[in-house]
């Protein structure tokens, strides 16, 4: 995938701009506070549907305005594709997929594809489980919008039923209500195990091959999915492992008012050499098994896609030591790139094709 431009309209600090990345590494440089990684946001909105900063859309509004555009055009292996996005402060997000209005949220998936690497990444392994199936699932939502639907319809359940649980324990309401939020939950539930399972199998062999290649050899990085539910061997034996778990704590879970059993809580266990990288790893380690996973996600996505998805680095360079700043930087062959940083000493060699300067929102190319 090759990004040709991003056009922002009232989005944070940019009244206008356009930005024309270049098919190689496109840098973008500038103090801080200026708006470089508004540029990022506004690339991965139109790759995922969603901000990495923000869940509340009014927040990208121009301050003082009451509406906001963005729009990212590129060209894959399959064609052009486009994607914009526009909010107001009044009424609903509307998004267009190649100049067709989208009837659904999922419907701007796998048009624009992106992998976003933020400084808060590196400590993904060290974070909570929250922080690792967000990495899985926004992976696996722009491969599959399946997936993506599947975790709405999880979510929406999910919050029906603790909210039914609630109303149980305060006797508004009978525990047979729940039934059917359980029945949505095992059915969606079990559709984001199958999916997350088989993921998680890919990216631990592509990761432990990136992660060699990175350590030298002297180290071995496996990832393991450890579903919170047992993970049946077809998806009709989930469903019916997950209908069984939740009926099993249902009284705990009036108790206490919220689930206890699902995908909601699974997690991905990380090791290195065998350990524990969550409990053992040094700070060296774990940020290199983040950058391996970062770069087995664009792996991934290539590999299935057919296109490489865009990377894009907001101030990991500063982040990374030389030495695995060198080791980034020679992953990044025919990736087309966009790297945030505020000194261009960091760098690490890259072979930069453009060099933007941001600064207090505008935009100019350095000859
Ligand atoms: N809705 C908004 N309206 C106007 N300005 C905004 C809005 N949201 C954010 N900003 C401004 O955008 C700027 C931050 O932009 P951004 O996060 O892109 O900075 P940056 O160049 O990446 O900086 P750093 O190097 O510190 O990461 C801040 O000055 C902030 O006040
Ligand atoms: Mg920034």
């Amino acid at each position: 995938m090759k990004i040709s431009s991003i056009v922002l309209k009232n989005f944070r600090n940019y009244e206008q701009a356009l930005i024309a990345p270049c098919p190689g590494v496109t840098v973008l440089v500038g103090d801080n506070a200026q708006g470089k990684t508004n540029v990022l946001e506004a690339v991965y909105l139109c790759c995922t549907g969603r901000s990495h900063r923000t869940a509340h859309d009014r927040e990208m509004i121009r301050a003082g305005q009451d509406n906001c555009y963005v729009k990212v055009s590129g060209v894959r292996r399959d064609g052009p594709h486009d994607v914009e996005v526009a909010f107001a402060l009044a009424g609903k997000r509307r998004v267009k997929v190649n100049g067709s209005v989208t009837a659904k949220s999922g419907e701007l998936l796998g048009h624009i594809t992106g992998v976003l690497f933020a400084p808060e990444d590196l400590r993904m392994i060290k974070d909570g489980p929250q922080a690792r199936r967000r990495f899985i699932d926004m992976e696996l939502s722009q491969l599959k919008p399946a997936y993506y639907y599947a975790l709405q319809r999880y979510n929406r359940a999910l919050r029906q039923r603790n909210a039914l649980l609630k109303d149980i324990s305060l006797a508004s309401a009978s525990a047979d209500t729940l039934d059917v939020w359980d029945a949505e939950l095992a059915q969606s539930g079990a559709e984001i195990m199958r999916e997350r399972a088989q993921f998680v199998e890919e990216l631990c062999k592509s990761a432990s091959r990136i992660h060699s290649e990175v350590t030298g050899g002297k180290e071995e990085l496996s990832v393991a999915y450890e579903p919170d539910a047992p993970l049946g061997q077809s998806l009709e034996e989930c469903q019916n492992e997950l209908a069984a778990a939740l009926l099993d704590r249902r009284q705990a879970d009036i108790r206490r008012m919220l689930t206890s059993a699902g995908p909601h809580r699974d997690d991905m266990g990380v090791y290195v050499d065998g350990m524990d990288a969550r409990a053992f790893g040094s700070q060296g380690q774990v940020r290199t098994c983040a950058l391996s996973l970062k770069l087995s996600e664009v792996d991934i996505m290539k590999s299935l896609m057919g296109d490489a998805p865009v990377l894009m680095l907001d101030d990991v360079m500063s982040e990374l030591d030389p030495e695995r700043r060198r080791l980034l930087v020679s992953h990044l062959n025919d990736v087309q790139t966009l790297i945030t940083c505020t000194d261009k000493n960091d760098l690490a060699g890259a072979q930069v094709g453009k060099l933007l300067n941001v600064c207090a929102a505008t935009i100019t190319e350095e000859a």
